[in-house]
């Protein structure tokens, strides 16, 4: 059962060249979703903003939508501000100019490498679908200390420069710390998730930052910096949610929050485990709504990958396993 909305007279627009071009499409979004029709009203068709472009980004085809139902196939947590782009797919938070939530959908194939792949051949840039008083600029990020950091890695997708190079849209970074923490324990959960994908039949993977609250005097307070001309937050923490389906068919669920500070290398990832409604109360959205909860097995305290990827990273094996 698939609603399907077409868009009349889209292919006009896919010829244009000549840098990134973004066309507003009122109604009129190439958007395949499950026939949830809530899902589908749910979406406000305005606010979906369609890159097209001869470089970085490509036009949205009936390929790619397909490509956005299944990484959105669980559920859109919100709708505010949603970009879709070949391998992720996002929602932005105008007011933090960050984002709120990026999806991704990895498979063991998706993770193929092409050795001429590098993220040496990719720039930061500006997300002109982002209204110019929100959007974040490279220069807000310039001296503030915090690394440009990736929510949907530019790690996942080595086989395709192209698709490589558009996670580095701004809309898709936010300020995190760098040492021992983006360069540290939030780049081995990164390689985590791929650990796990290589494992798998499917993986979806929710990123986005949280903004937790801290008691002093008895009272509790949101602190958090910005950055740059623009304000760009700084989240205090980021979340990672897992959602894996094996081979045999089951579903299992793994969820982090790790604060955005220089953490201790040694720590291992499961000490930053927590419960997956944690995440939904602090972000204010639910995640995988649309996957019963009783098919998904928690693997919070269950740590057999956790702890094979921990002894594969120590292996010195120069190759990530
Ligand atoms: C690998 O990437 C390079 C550079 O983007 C490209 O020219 C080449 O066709 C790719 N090879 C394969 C097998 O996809």
């Amino acid at each position: 059962m698939f609603k399907k909305l077409i868009v009349p007279g889209f292919a006009a627009a896919i010829g244009c060249t000549g840098g990134i071009l973004f066309e507003r499409h009122r109604n009129q979004v190439n958007f395949s979703v499950s026939a949830d029709s809530s899902v589908v009203d749910g979406i406000n068709p305005s606010d979906v903003l369609m890159p097209i472009s001869s470089s970085q980004i490509k036009p949205t085809t009936d390929q790619t939508s397909s490509r956005v139902s299944t990484i959105m196939k669980h559920g859109y947590p919100s709708y505010d501000s949603v970009r879709l782009y070949k391998n992720f797919v996002l929602s932005y938070d105008r007011r933090l100019r960050t984002a709120n939530w990026v999806f991704e959908h990895l498979t063991p194939q998706s993770l193929d490498r092409n050795a001429s792949v590098s993220r040496k051949n990719c720039d930061f840039f500006e997300d002109p679908s982002i209204h110019p008083s929100f959007r974040a600029r490279n220069q807000d990020f310039k001296g503030s200390g915090y690394d440009r950091g990736h929510l949907a890695p530019a790690g996942n997708y080595r086989s395709n420069q192209e698709e490589g190079c558009q996670t580095f849209i701004l809309s898709n970074i936010s300020p995190q710390v760098g040492v021992g923490f983006n360069r540290g324990v939030w780049n081995n959960l990164e390689k985590y998730v791929r650990y796990r994908a290589r494992r798998a039949k499917n993986l979806w993977t929710v990123t986005g930052p949280l903004y937790l609250p801290r008691n002093k005097n008895g009272k509790k307070y949101v602190k958090y910096e910005v950055i740059g001309d623009h304000d760009v937050s700084v989240p205090t923490h980021f979340f990672k949610v897992l959602l894996v389906e094996n081979d045999d068919g089951n579903y299992e669920i793994e969820s982090f929050v790790i604060q955005n500070k220089q953490i201790d290398d040694n720590i291992p990832l499961k000490a930053f485990k927590v419960p997956i409604d944690s995440i939904e109360r602090s972000a204010g959205f639910v995640l995988f709504d649309k996957m019963p909860k009783q098919m998904v097995r928690s693997m919070n305290s269950n740590n057999r990958f956790l702890d094979n990827f921990h002894k594969s990273l120590t292996q010195k094996d120069s190759k990530e396993p």
